[in-house]
């Protein structure tokens, strides 16, 4: 049974991105919260956010025009309640960042304020915006192009100075601790967690727990996602009963860097919006034999193409071309991407870049509402890590951070309104520590690649029903080892990332075998045509799981 030392907090949120960190700094005026991350706090999608958040603050622009741009390139699938809500609700969301003290470009100068000082003073119509793909206003506002560092640490030292959050690095959540009273709703208790300090796993109890773990672009190959990004939350909720949505729809970013020397280098949409043209390596222009609006068409189309003309011609890669527009404004503009490629021997105001597509955004995961509530009492989930219906087939560039801050907005108010109701629950068995032998990390590294190499190949941008089906069997094979392994050693953190990654690549082949067409992200050779219904893929657990002994089938 649990000892004296189990930690107990009001609010458990696993995750230190825009998601967590928005609700953290949203209920530490009611709560007590902890905040973990599986490593540096910054490990997460949101540092390395680059084009922005999108937000209508233009006269010009309206609501119902985002609202239309949204559902258009969701395919169908987007849900219209959800849609409202966050696009209602984005331009609230930047004036709160504001108030927080994030310095976004301003209109004036282009205005990049870099102090990370108090922006009190900028009011929201002074805020410059930027354009990216199919949307058909400016309405980007963005921090130069590394809005995502700036939103991350204004929101980290808020967090950091606030006496009622404290901040957990270096722990990884293995599995939520789910008691079932029979008969009533089940209720998520707290969470066992590895320190990787000691090595050894603890419970920690919560009244809320809030899944904040962002996406799962690591199970592919080639990513612009930093090593974080291994589908937990989804593995977690998975095991412990919760729903999962639309896994299938992957998004590839059509811009990642081509480069030896860097790895997951994003060149942002936004490069595109200021008239960067994507070339071959002749120099001829291709996006508008695939769609009118050429360079800004949506991400599903532009990353098709690259991945069309690539194949046909036996390239390794397209080019962004941004050597026509004025080297100021490209230095003004882009001043870490072109810090960074000057690094490597390209000067882009001068030079073209070689980009390839590369998974980018999880549009599935978790099935919550509007508030984050989970199929599980007092369990939440917020942020990429879920599926709330607002991306449909496809997400809409930078709509992504605008649902963190709404639905971290919206899950504090609804934990206000319950908390006074919500005891801790009783106790929690304990995890057996010291159970099992010392593993070796190559094994488990190789898992790693084949896994990614098996989605990149056969559950890729293009997918066929044989490619799937391979998928799967080399799936099964590498579960049953994975799964030994886990039962067998001592756990590490890239073990428990593997035991993740194998689940939701697992979720990642079913949601794609049962869509019998090609909408948004998934094409299927077999299926190239539109289901005249556009239906979400819900996936359900089958029976609980032995927390403490492995992993439910899938089916
Ligand atoms: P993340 O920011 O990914 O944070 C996840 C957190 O969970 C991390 O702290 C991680 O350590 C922690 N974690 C995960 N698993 C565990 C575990 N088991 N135990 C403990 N902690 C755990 N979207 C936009 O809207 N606009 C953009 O301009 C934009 N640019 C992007 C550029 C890049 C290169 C990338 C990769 C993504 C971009 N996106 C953009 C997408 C957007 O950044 C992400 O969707 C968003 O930041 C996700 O935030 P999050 O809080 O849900 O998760
Ligand atoms: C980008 O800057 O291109 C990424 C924007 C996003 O993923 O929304």
């Amino acid at each position: 049974m649990t000892g004296p030392a189990v930690q107990k907090f009001d609010i458990l949120i696993i995750g230190s991105g825009a998601a967590g960190l928005t609700l953290a700094l949203r209920a530490a005026p009611f709560a007590k919260v902890a905040v973990l991350s599986k490593a540096s706090l910054e490990q997460g999608a949101t540092f390395y956010a680059q084009g922005g958040i999108a937000a209508v603050l233009d006269d010009r622009d309206s609501l119902a025009s985002h609202i239309d741009d949204t559902m258009t390139v969701g395919g169908g699938l987007c849900h219209r309640d959800m849609v409202e809500h966050v696009v209602g609700n984005s331009a609230g969301a930047v004036q709160w960042l504001l108030e927080q003290g994030v310095p976004f470009s301003t209109r004036s100068g282009a205005g990049n304020r870099r102090d990370g000082g108090e922006s009190s003073s900028v009011d929201l119509s002074s805020l410059h915006l930027a354009q990216e793909g199919a949307h058909s206003h400016r309405r980007i506002i963005h921090a130069t192009d590394a809005t995502g560092k700036a939103v991350f640490q204004t929101l980290r030292r808020r967090a950091s100075e606030h006496p009622a959050i404290e901040l957990m690095v270096n722990r990884t959540a293995i599995d939520l601790v789910v008691h079932d009273p029979g008969g009533a709703r089940r209720r998520c208790a707290g969470v066992y967690v590895l320190d990787d300090a000691t090595r050894r796993v603890s419970a920690i109890k919560a009244r809320f727990v809030v899944l904040a773990t962002g996406g799962a672009s690591k199970s592919y190959l080639y990513t612009t996602n930093p090593d974080s990004a291994s589908g937990d939350g989804i593995a977690m909720a998975w095991r412990a009963g919760c729903r999962v949505a639309n896994m299938e729809f992957n998004q590839f970013h059509p811009t990642c860097l081509f480069h030896p020397h860097a790895r997951s280098f994003l060149i942002t949409e936004a490069m595109r919006g200021e008239g960067a043209r994507l070339e071959l390596a002749d120099g001829t222009r291709f996006m508008t034999r695939f769609d009118s609006r050429g360079e800004l068409s949506s991400r599903d189309i532009v990353a098709r193409a690259i991945d069309h003309e690539t194949k046909r011609l036996g390239e390794d890669c397209v080019y962004l071309n941004i050597t026509h527009r004025p080297a100021d404004l490209v230095r003004e503009r882009f001043p870490n991407i072109y810090r960074r490629l000057q690094e490597l021997g390209i000067d882009i105001t001068r030079d073209r870049i070689p980009v390839v597509p590369a998974a980018h955004y999880t549009c599935g995961g978790v099935i919550v509402n509007r508030d984050g509530e989970t199929d599980i009492d007092n369990l939440y989930a917020i942020g990429e890590t879920t599926f709330s219906g607002l991306h449909g087939a496809n997400r809409i560039a930078s709509n992504s951070l605008s649902e963190c801050f709404v639905i971290a907005f919206s899950a504090a108010q609804s934990i206000r309104r319950k908390i006074g109701d919500t005891p801790f629950a009783g106790a929690i068995q304990d995890w057996p520590n010291g159970r099992a032998e010392s593993g070796d990390d190559i094994l488990v590294s190789h898992n790693w690649d084949e896994l990614r190499r098996c989605m990149w190949d056969y559950v890729g941008i293009v997918r066929s029903d044989a490619r799937l089906r391979r998928a799967e069997k080399r799936l099964a094979m590498l579960r049953e080892e994975i799964h030994e392994h886990f039962r067998r050693y001592h756990i590490s953190r890239d073990m428990l990332e593997l035991r993740n990654l194998i689940l939701v690549a697992g979720l990642i082949v079913r949601g794609a075998g049962a869509r019998k067409e090609s909408r948004g992200l998934h094409f299927n050779l077999d299926h190239p045509g539109l289901l005249s219904e556009a239906a979400d893929t819900v996936l359900t657990p089958a029976g609980h799981t032995d927390l403490l002994h492995g992993d439910q089938p899938l089916s």
